[in-house]
């Protein structure tokens, strides 16, 4: 299987997973990335069956709103049963590295709501350590080079993201070279450097389900 099939497999499943809990009232947490977009196809089946969603991007907003399923903001939205969305890595704990496609604030938010957030991704993204994937920082424009120096201290290599801007206005520093063996106290320590938006990791709100594409089919993990 190639990993488009791969990631078609799992956004399938998450669809599967879902509808049965779905009623017109529903509202659907829609993550970013190309796993993401499989399940976005995938969802516009059924879109008879739930009232809408909400976004963890522009990039996300577009594409359901082209399948003709309602886009809510999140602040008026006040329950959200399912938030489902890729990742670049996870651990067999569902910690993940997030933000290959720069939405990392706004999925970590809707994360942050969703009573259930699983996550699809092919097989090759599950890792014994997270790190081997440059870990990235949503970073406030005037602050690039005092985060990079303070990434540095805590052992990493930053590199700028040239010619990326997030939906927020802000800039990406991906950090190379760091073997993360405490996700909760990186991601803690990280956030607590001024002028960093938020980073990546996803370890103090990780998925509840992890929907893993492999060769023998799709495995489901729980926390
Ligand atoms: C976007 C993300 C994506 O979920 C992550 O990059 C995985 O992308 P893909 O599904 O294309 O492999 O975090 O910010």
């Amino acid at each position: 299987m190639t990993q488009d099939q791969l990631k078609q497999a799992v956004a399938q499943a998450a669809v599967d997973h879902i509808l049965p809990h779905l009623d017109s009232k529903s509202i659907v947490g829609v993550g970013t990335g190309s796993t993401a977009n499989f399940f976005i196809d995938a969802l516009a089946r059924h879109k008879a069956d739930f009232d809408g969603a909400v976004a963890s991007s522009e990039a996300t907003a577009q594409r359901l709103k082209q399948h003709g399923i309602p886009v809510y903001d999140l602040n008026t939205v006040s329950e959200l049963e399912f938030y489902v969305d890729g990742a670049d890595e996870t651990n067999e704990h569902l910690q993940l590295i997030k933000g290959g496609g720069a939405a990392l604030t706004r999925e970590k938010i809707v994360a942050a709501v969703a009573k259930t957030f699983i996550c699809i991704a092919d097989g090759s993204k599950l890792v014994p350590v997270l790190g081997a994937f440059p870990l990235p920082v949503e970073v406030i424009p005037m602050a690039r080079s005092h985060v990079a120096r303070q990434l540095v201290k805590l052992g990493g290599d930053p590199v700028y993201r040239e010619g990326v801007l997030t939906d927020n206005g802000n800039i990406i520093l991906d950090v190379h070279n760091l073997r993360i063996v405490d996700p909760m106290g990186l991601e803690a320590q990280i956030n607590a450097i001024v002028g960093v938006v938020t980073n990546g990791l996803f370890a103090a709100r990780p998925a509840d389900l992890l929907l893993l594409g492999t060769g023998e089919g799709v495995k489901t993990l729980r926390r």
